[in-house]
């Protein structure tokens, strides 16, 4: 029998993170890569005594309440957390970490190609390509939208966007704007050269581009509403590399079909991997699929923070990243 602590690890991960996990862990790895769904999570939280998750496992409070519970960690893969119950979690003493940080470039560089392949109508220039469409060059051919110098409204604040402020400023020269309910301090604003709006909305219509950086929560569920859409101006584009709740996925359909606004970069959805038929039926729109932050070296590097979470936890330590 081992004495090494029982990790669950809920999806496949990079082969150096599954190594260093076998190395250090009794690691049940999921060589098949199915998502364990409702009954393997609840069986995971009574067998392990942590479990390594993603953000394609549910964990709600009718799963953490599984008994007799033997985990008392789960370590997310990830920086986002709302597929987590934390308050259930907490309840029940259940420790929560997560592995903020070494994701920020790979998600802003994300958010960036999002931007830019929507404003020169990338994805719909590739479609037209690749159906044997294209007769040629010529002038008036899919002109799109000039990004450089334009203005960047940021909804929210912290790393990711500060990440993608310091790209579109430093290198597109676009203005930046932005809204953040904890902002940074002028000196970092400044820093970053972004201005800050007292109010979303004013950020909603003063920018070219919105791209979304703000937390899951029950507040910000929908916080990109009819209502909100409809104050953007209507040559302006949608990013959202956030999380899909945040924006109102058929009210987002209705403006981008009325052209109440002019396109969107998706790499989130409200039902992922669903994605509204209308969205897949637009020319205006990019959809990637939760690419943000699917780079080598990013993966790697959120696997090990994941670990060195559950190794600090088992050695009686803080957590470094925790959430709950
Ligand atoms: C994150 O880290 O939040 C990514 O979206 C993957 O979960």
């Amino acid at each position: 029998m081992s004495a090494r602590p029982v990790v669950v690890v809920t999806r496949r991960l990079p082969e150096a993170v599954e190594q260093a996990a076998a190395r250090d862990f009794d690691a049940r790895l999921n060589r098949d890569d199915k998502p364990l769904g409702p009954d393997g999570l609840k069986e995971a939280l009574r067998s392990a005594d942590a479990v390594l998750c993603t953000v394609s496992d549910k964990l709600t409070a009718d799963i953490l309440s599984a008994e007799p519970r033997r985990a008392r960690l789960l370590a997310n893969f990830g920086v986002g957390f709302n597929h987590i119950d934390v308050e259930a979690a907490k309840a029940r003493g259940l420790a929560v970490s997560n592995t903020p940080d070494v994701l920020t470039d790979a998600t802003a560089d994300l958010a960036m190609t999002l931007l830019l392949m929507v404003a020169r109508r990338a994805g719909e220039g590739e479609r037209h390509l690749r159906a044997g469409a294209w007769t040629g060059w010529r002038p008036t051919h899919m002109m799109g939208t000039q990004v450089s110098g334009k203005t960047l409204g940021l909804v929210g604040m912290g790393r990711i966007a500060r990440a993608v402020a310091g790209r579109a400023h430093g290198g597109f020269g676009m203005r930046v704007i932005f809204h953040d309910p904890y902002p940074p301090s002028p000196e970092v604003a400044r820093s970053l050269g972004a201005e800050p709006r007292e109010r979303l909305e004013d950020v909603l219509r003063q920018a070219d581009f919105v791209s979304l950086h703000c937390p899951a929560t029950p507040e910000t569920r929908h916080l990109m509403n009819r209502e909100r859409l409809a104050l953007m101006r209507p040559d302006a584009y949608l990013v959202n590399t956030a999380r899909g709740d945040v924006v109102d996925e058929a009210a987002l359909v209705e403006a981008l079909q009325s052209r109440r606004i002019a396109g969107a970069g998706l790499d989130v959805f409200e039902r992922e991997p669903e994605v509204s038929r209308g969205l897949l039926e637009l020319e205006n729109v990019v959809l990637l699929p939760h690419l943000g932050s699917a780079t080598t070296e990013t993966r790697v590097e959120m696997g090990m923070r994941a670990l060195e979470n559950l190794r600090l936890f088992f050695a009686g330590s803080p957590l470094r990243d925790r959430v709950a």
